[in-house]
């Protein structure tokens, strides 16, 4: 059998959840996607009238088929974490079953178990304010969205996921290095995920015999990643910098996914992964 991926946090052709999703169908994986609430719409749409069917090209000249695009909103995990001005919401009234546990259930009903669960998902409302300037508020909805979001997904989709399963999320060398501009309590968010990564595999190893990893990814031009503003800073930093003096493009990380979730990476877990052209080794910009 085939095996089945559940990947969080896709909701056009530009990020890194699509190319693991990209890389996951080309290794023969059924492909289930989470879509923010907000963003679904669009998404379904654009996918419906084609919009997508170049990037929906696999090495083999097929295209990439999603079996199914479930609404999502990873901030909340039930119906009762859901404030009243959210459930009337024009964006989320049209929509049901959104919340984590939802989903969830939604997609045990309709496909059983999966063997993949992939978060590439993050958001930050004050990720243009320097930690200093980060409020609270802002801080906190860093946490839960990028960070908390994950411990979520994997407590409600672990018990649908079949033994050898493997979990990975997407981080950011702002967990450890100081990034000046990936502010609003982000880089405390991708240190969270690390962390957890390590905790998460123990748990989930131990109870579920599946694996956690998490991939450091380089800088890509993603929707996410334009509106925190240094994008393209970050990619000339990275060329003139890293080891390798190359583009680095989405199927990187997408491929290196594709392997961590294969048996090839079958006695890798709690590890976070580097793909970003060798960047994290330098100590020193040339
Ligand atoms: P993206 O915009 O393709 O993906 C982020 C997704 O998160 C979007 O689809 C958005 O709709 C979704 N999202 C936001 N809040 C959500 C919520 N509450 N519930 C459900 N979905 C929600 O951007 P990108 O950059 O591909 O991001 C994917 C992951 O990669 C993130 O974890 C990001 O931090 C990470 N990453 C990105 C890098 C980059 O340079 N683009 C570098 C390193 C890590």
């Amino acid at each position: 059998r085939g095996k089945r991926a559940f990947i969080a946090g896709v909701a056009d052709d530009q990020g890194y959840g699509w190319a693991i999703a990209k890389s996951l169908a080309a290794a023969g994986a059924e492909i289930l996607v989470g879509t923010w609430v907000p963003a679904l719409g669009i998404f379904e749409t654009s996918l419906r009238r084609g919009k997508f069917d170049s990037s929906r090209v696999l090495p083999d000249g097929s295209l990439m088929e999603i079996a199914k695009v479930y609404p999502l909103d990873a901030v909340f995990d039930n119906m009762d974490d859901v404030p009243e001005d959210i459930k009337t919401n024009k964006r989320y009234a049209g929509q049901n079953k959104w919340t984590v546990q939802e989903v969830a259930e939604s997609v045990k009903q309709d496909f059983g178990s999966i063997d993949i669960l992939v978060h590439s998902l993050a958001n930050g409302p004050e990720v243009t304010k320097p930690l200093l300037e980060t409020s609270r508020r802002g801080y906190l909805a860093a946490l839960s969205a990028s960070s908390y979001s994950y411990i979520s997904l994997l407590k409600h989709f672990a018990p649908l996921m079949n033994a050898g399963g493997s979990s990975l999320s997407l981080t950011y060398i702002a967990s450890e290095k100081i990034i000046p501009g990936y502010g609003g309590g982000m880089s405390s968010a991708k240190a969270a995920l690390e962390s957890d990564t390590r905790v998460l595999a123990f748990e989930a190893g131990r109870k579920y015999n599946i694996r956690v990893n998490t991939i450091s990814a380089g800088p890509l031009r993603s929707r996410a990643a334009k509106a925190i503003g240094f994008i393209d800073d970050m990619i000339n930093y990275s060329l003139a910098n890293a080891p390798l003096q190359k583009d680095l493009e989405a199927d990187d990380v997408g491929n290196a996914a594709a392997f961590l979730a294969s048996p090839l990476a079958a006695s890798i877990t709690g590890s976070v992964v580097y793909v970003d052209n060798g960047l994290h080794a330098m100590g020193l910009a040339t």
